[in-house]
């Protein structure tokens, strides 16, 4: 066990990578995982990349092979009790990118073939996230949800904006900090609606089904009742969260109202479709990559050999400049 720690911590490139590389590092997960993450390149460097591979460990796309629905089998299967039925409904695969409390902007790379995560760099340099009084970093486990897709092409009927070209986004708001690449079980509670410089950019608020209080959990007012003030500080950090970078704060479509379970649950729902056409190749995917392994009608899909060469053709050079990030605190008052 003490020898695992001590490699943990060798691998460690820099102080403000700690948390990250902890996370990162290739380790067999619990025993029931039923998916792994492998590495390539150094964490907080421009060629890191972190791949999915599934049970059996074969190579996949953590975007397009990862089912949406934890129980996918169910729509073929003849479930009696109708109880057990709606609990199925409303559980969600997802995969976490930032685990809380963390700066680093970890997402999934849409662009490139299997789509492993990687930081998200602008302008040449690594982003993090900046700390926002009284806030550090991201306020919950974020990440996203598989098989789901914004279409910039299609316009939101609720928010007038088109989407953002990402799969939807999940705010966990779960007590345990999973590392980042872990796929979680969640039940949503409901959704913010971000406009995010024109764009829609929606929010879902959920949390993981492995929580010691998510039984307690339904929807968006058990929020309210049970963490109370996570949400009024949920919108306040995304209200300001780009303002240090020099941009102006982001609007709220229902005036930042959150919506409830069943509201956010049909939003799933269409971004699943926009998904689905895009795997199938009925819309126009722009710059988005849709190499898969398992999605068996998808004219992207490649074999086990494709994905393991495509995985293997990844640089893991030596780093260009691996910028570390600032220890500021931003006030930006009321
Ligand atoms: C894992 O992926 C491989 C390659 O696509 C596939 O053949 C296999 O059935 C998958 N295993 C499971 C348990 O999903
Ligand atoms: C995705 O990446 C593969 C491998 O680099 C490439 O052949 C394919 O054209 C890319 N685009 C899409 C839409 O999948």
């Amino acid at each position: 066990m003490s020898a695992l720690l001590l490699l943990v911590r060798a691998g460690a490139p820099a102080a403000a990578c700690l948390q990250l590389a902890t996370s990162a590092v290739t380790r067999p997960r619990r025993a029931m995982a039923q998916y792994h993450t492998e590495e390539r390149g150094q964490p907080c460097s421009h060629n890191y990349r972190l791949f999915f591979k599934n049970v059996t460990g074969h190579y996949i796309s953590p975007f397009h092979d990862i089912p949406l629905k934890v129980n996918s089998k169910e729509e073929n299967s003849i479930s009696t009790k109708k109880a057990q039925n709606t609990e199925n409904e409303n559980l969600f695969n997802m995969i976490v990118e930032i685990p809380r409390w963390t700066n680093a902007k970890m997402e999934i790379a849409t662009e490139e073939p299997l789509n492993p995560i990687k930081q998200y760099v602008k302008d040449g340099k690594l982003r993090y996230v900046a700390n926002i009084f009284p806030y550090k970093g991201y306020i919950w486990n974020y990440g996203t949800l598989p098989q789901t897709w914004e279409d910039p092409h299609l316009k939101d009927k609720s928010t007038d904006c088109c989407g953002d070209n990402d799969p939807i986004d999940v705010c966990e708001i779960g007590s345990k900090i999973p590392s980042c690449g872990e796929v979680i079980q969640v039940k949503i509670l409901g959704i913010l609606a971000l406009i995010d410089e024109g764009e829609t950019d929606w929010k879902l608020i959920a949390i993981n089904v492995n929580d010691p209080e998510a039984s307690k959990f339904h929807d968006i007012d058990d929020v309210k009742k049970f963490k109370p003030g996570y949400l009024e500080a949920t919108l306040n950090w995304f209200r300001l969260y780009k303002v240090p970078d020099g941009k102006p704060e982001n609007q709220f479509a229902f005036n930042g109202e959150f919506k409830n379970k069943a509201f956010a649950l049909e939003v799933v729902k269409s971004t699943h479709q926009c998904w689905k056409a895009l795997l199938m190749k009925k819309c126009n995917g722009g710059t988005i990559n849709c190499t898969n392994v398992q999605i068996s009608d998808s004219p992207f899909r490649c074999t086990q050999e494709e994905a393991r060469s495509l995985v293997e053709s990844v640089s893991s050079s030596p780093n260009k400049e691996s910028n570390n990030e600032e220890q500021v605190w931003h006030f930006l008052g009321k």
